[in-house]
């Protein structure tokens, strides 16, 4: 199957959608791969470099697009320039195309693509669940947009971000705002604590709460009972009355704050305005916002799609290119996403359009001519009121006529092991009874123990449970060599059989223990 890379021919565009790295990979998955003479030149990836990964070299952008079965791009097709015809009529027929194509706004680009048969997916469309994190290319583009608002921002502001103590005085350190605590904005909250700036952050989900605090950052909240999170992982469109509260907000902050750098949006909406003319104003001089959502209008009055305006001496920054200024990152990072989703459509050897893959119907916004977006609902769950139960009041009859059972189930298996150890207390010997008694207890608590503790936490929980498998390792010793109980009890075959198995899977669980937390910690090293 051959792969063709056309160089991207939208304005400005620095990205490409595979790079030496990827190429490389997609031909160890079997694909044969052709790239656009010059196609990675702006993100400074040579003719060269491609060559020596195995790709060839294309001058011929008709017979590019035409001859290949896969077409991999980072914008949606457009009218090439020096050919003067629209790249969606240069698709073979049938053929495939994958890249960001934004289907709402592109409805006559479908039309050119359906008309060649076209399977299109679109990277915008994949669908927001864990196993589809791998090809998330929207995520991967927002951080580095996040990222590199923060470098723009720096880049025009007249003074330290970090705290400083000099000969000549003390330098406060900067204070940054960040609205919208997304994958953007984390990813700007991040750069700013890494430059020093004390940092506050804002947003309408309150469970992003955990981790804005967890990166170091004050997470600012309002007055008011409305939490913002929708479904999929992204935020729902707010009251007016939260609106009109967080702005207050915002304009008390605008005061204090030096640098506010927006990333408010709710997808398919236009963006809200938070920060009117007037809060721009009562910004200090040299006080900088960064507009991240000024492709859908912009979150600041003020802001201007792709230009720098400065205001009263406030300069407030509305590029929306800011992945594509960090071009040698963001294409390989894109071209990744890209190759995951080729390894989800099962490689050159088993590539299919599979309609049962989540990941590759959501994204799929084209297929034999028809267009397939938006993809059918997804059934939703609805969350039950208690993790493991879900309500009596709202459960169907069959859900409730289950849980009747199950909890008579559950009073049924008490009564046994009741009767079974009452039964025990009369026939054991008395010794047995007090280890029995200490074992049933050490169960109990420490089932509770772990059962509380929250999933985030099982991994250093496992490091704790090292010390309790050490003292069975000791016990399990003690008994294979006979020292506890003296020389009739050890000659006791069962007796040496639990005491290996304890040995055995206590050192299982030591190790496996050190090798986790080892793999742990290791993910927090510089
Ligand atoms: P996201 O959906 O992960 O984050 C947006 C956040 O804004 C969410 O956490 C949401 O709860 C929050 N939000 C929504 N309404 C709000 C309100 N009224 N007040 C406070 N917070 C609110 O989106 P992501 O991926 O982080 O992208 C953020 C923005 O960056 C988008 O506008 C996106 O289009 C833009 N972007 C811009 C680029 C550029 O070059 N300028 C490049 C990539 C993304």
């Amino acid at each position: 199957m051959r792969i063709g890379i056309p160089k991207e021919i939208h304005a400005g565009e620095r990205r490409v959608a595979g790079t030496p790295k990827t190429v490389k990979k997609l031909i160890e998955m079997g694909f044969t791969v052709v790239v656009e003479e010059g196609a990675g030149l702006a993100a400074e990836h040579h003719d060269e470099m491609y060559a020596q990964s195995g790709a060839s070299i294309t001058s011929d952008v008709k017979d590019l697009w035409g001859e290949s079965d896969i077409v991999l791009k980072v914008h949606s097709p457009q009218v090439h320039p020096s050919l003067g015809v629209h790249e969606a009529d240069l698709i073979k027929e049938g053929g495939c195309l994958i890249g960001f194509i934004w289907p709402a706004q592109n409805e006559e680009i479908l039309d050119k693509l359906n008309a060649r048969n076209a399977s299109v997916l679109a990277m915008d469309c994949v669908p927001r669940i864990t196993r589809a994190q791998k090809v998330d290319a929207l995520s991967a583009m927002a951080n580095a947009a996040g990222y590199r608002a923060m470098i723009e921002a720096v880049n025009v502001y007249p003074r330290f971000l970090t705290g400083q103590s000099t000969a000549a005085g003390a330098i406060k350190p900067a204070k940054v705002l960040v609205i919208g605590a997304g994958v953007a904005g984390l990813a700007a909250i991040g750069a700013a604590k890494s430059l020093g700036a004390i940092v506050r952050a804002f947003d309408t989900r309150l469970e992003v709460g955990d981790q804005v605090r967890s990166m170091g950052a004050e997470f600012l909240e309002l007055d008011f009972k409305e939490d913002g999170s929708g479904e999929g992982g992204y935020a729902k469109t707010m009251s007016k009355e939260f609106i009109d509260a967080e702005m207050k907000l915002f304009a008390q902050q605008a005061m204090e704050v030096d640098i506010i750098i927006t990333t408010a949006l709710i997808p398919g909406k236009p963006a809200p305005e938070l920060i009117t003319a007037g809060m721009v104003e009562s910004m200090r001089e040299g006080g900088v916002i960064v507009d991240l959502a000024a492709q859908q209008g912009g979150n600041c009055a003020l802001t201007k799609a792709d230009e720098l305006v400065i205001h009263k001496g406030v300069r407030i920054i509305g590029y929306t290119d800011l992945p594509s200024r960090m071009a040698i990152q963001t294409s390989w990072l894109y071209a990744s996403t890209l190759v995951n989703m080729l390894d989800e459509m099962g490689g050159a050897e088993n590539f299919d359009i599979d309609m049962d893959n989540d990941i590759v119907r959501g994204s799929l916004v084209c297929h034999n001519g028809q267009t397939t977006w938006p993809p059918p609902q997804q059934p939703v769950h609805a969350p039950a009121t208690s993790p493991d139960q879900p309500s009596l009041d709202t459960a169907s009859p069959a859900v409730q006529e289950k849980k009747i059972k199950s909890k008579f189930g559950g009073i049924a298996a008490m009564v046994i092991i009741a009767i079974t150890l009452l039964a025990l207390g009369r026939i054991a010997p008395s010794e047995f009874l007090s280890h029995f008694t200490v074992f049933v207890l050490a169960c109990f608590v420490g089932w509770q123990v772990v059962w509380n503790v929250t999933p985030a936490l099982h991994t250093p929980l496992m490091s704790v449970t090292n010390a309790i498998s050490g003292i069975i390792l000791i016990g399990g010793m003690l008994h294979l060599s006979g020292s506890v109980t003296g020389s009739e009890i050890t000659t006791d075959t069962f007796t040496i059989i639990l005491g290996a198995a304890a040995v055995f899977l206590a050192a299982i669980n030591i190790s496996g223990g050190f090798l986790v937390t080892r793999r742990m910690l290791s993910m927090f090293h510089k």
